[in-house]
C-alpha cells in the first residue's frame, strides 16, 4: 500500500507520514528533505541556489543515507529548498528516487507538495494535509524554537506565506491536491486528533 501525504509547510504532515508509516510498518520517505539536502550542497560549495546545472548536479549526487536531519531542518534551509524545488531539471533528477522508494514490494508512505499528483499518481490513499497560515508559523515557530533557533512569530509567518506562495505557483509541480485526495485539515486538531482522522482516511480506503 502507498500512502502519499502532501500539503503546505509544517501542516502536519511529516508527523503524520512518520506516524502512519510507524503503524503500517511502511518505510517512509519525507521528500522535502531531498530539497532541502540539495539546496544545503549548493550552499556548501558556494553555488547559487538559481543555478540549474550545478543544482542538477547536487541533486543527482544525493543518497539517501546520507542526511543529517539535524542540519537539513532548519529555517533557512526551508526557504532555499523551495527555490532550487522551482527548477524542473531538479524535481526530474530528484524523480527516479522517489519512485524506487514508492515501488517497494510492501509499499511506503511519502510525504511532500506532489506525491499524490506527480510521484504516485497511482497511491491506494491520498490525503492532503492543510491547516491556516496562522497555525502552521505558530507551530513552525516551536518547532525551531526547540531547536534553538532564535525566531519571532511574525518573521516565521511571513516565511511561510511566501513559500506557499513560490510552491503553488511554480510551473513544474506545483503544490497541488490531487483530484482522489482526501482534504484533511488539522486546524484544530492535536498531534493525537490529527493522527485518529488521518488512520480513519486509510482504514476507510484501504483495499
Ligand atoms: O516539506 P518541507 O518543508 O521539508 O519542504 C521544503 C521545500 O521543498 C518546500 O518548500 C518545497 C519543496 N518540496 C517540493 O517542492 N516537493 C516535494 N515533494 C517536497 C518538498
Amino acid at each position: 500500500m502507498i500512502i502519499a501525504l502532501d500539503g503546505p509547510a509544517a501542516s502536519g504532515k511529516g508527523t503524520l507520514a512518520r506516524r502512519l508509516a510507524q503503524h503500517f510498518g511502511l518505510p517512509h520517505l519525507d521528500t522535502g528533505l531531498l530539497y532541502r539536502a540539495t539546496a544545503r550542497a549548493l550552499m556548501e560549495a558556494g553555488e547559487r541556489l538559481d543555478d540549474e546545472r550545478r543544482a542538477v548536479e547536487a541533486a543527482r549526487g544525493l543518497a539517501l543515507m546520507d542526511f543529517d536531519e539535524e542540519q537539513l531542518r532548519g529555517r533557512e534551509m526551508g526557504e532555499a529548498a523551495s527555490v532550487v524545488a522551482a527548477i524542473p531539471a531538479v524535481r526530474a533528477a530528484l524523480f527516479d528516487m522517489q519512485r524506487s522508494f514508492a515501488s517497494r514490494p510492501e509499499g511506503a508512505v511519502l510525504d511532500g507538495r506532489d506525491i499524490g499528483t506527480v510521484i504516485c499518481p497511482d497511491a491506494k490513499v491520498k490525503i492532503f494535509v492543510t491547516a491556516s497560515p496562522e497555525t502552521r508559523a505558530n507551530r513552525r515557530a516551536l518547532e525551531l524554537a526547540r531547536r534553538g533557533e532564535k525566531v519571532n512569530y511574525a518573521d516565521v509567518l511571513e516565511d511561510i506565506r511566501k513559500r506557499d506562495e513560490r510552491d503553488s505557483h511554480r510551473s513544474s509541480a506545483p503544490l497541488l491536491a490531487a483530484k482522489d485526495a482526501v482534504m484533511l485539515d488539522t486546524s484544530a486538531l492535536d498531534i493525537e486528533g490529527a493522527f485518529a482522522a488521518a488512520l480513519a482516511i486509510v482504514m476507510g480506503k484501504k483495499p
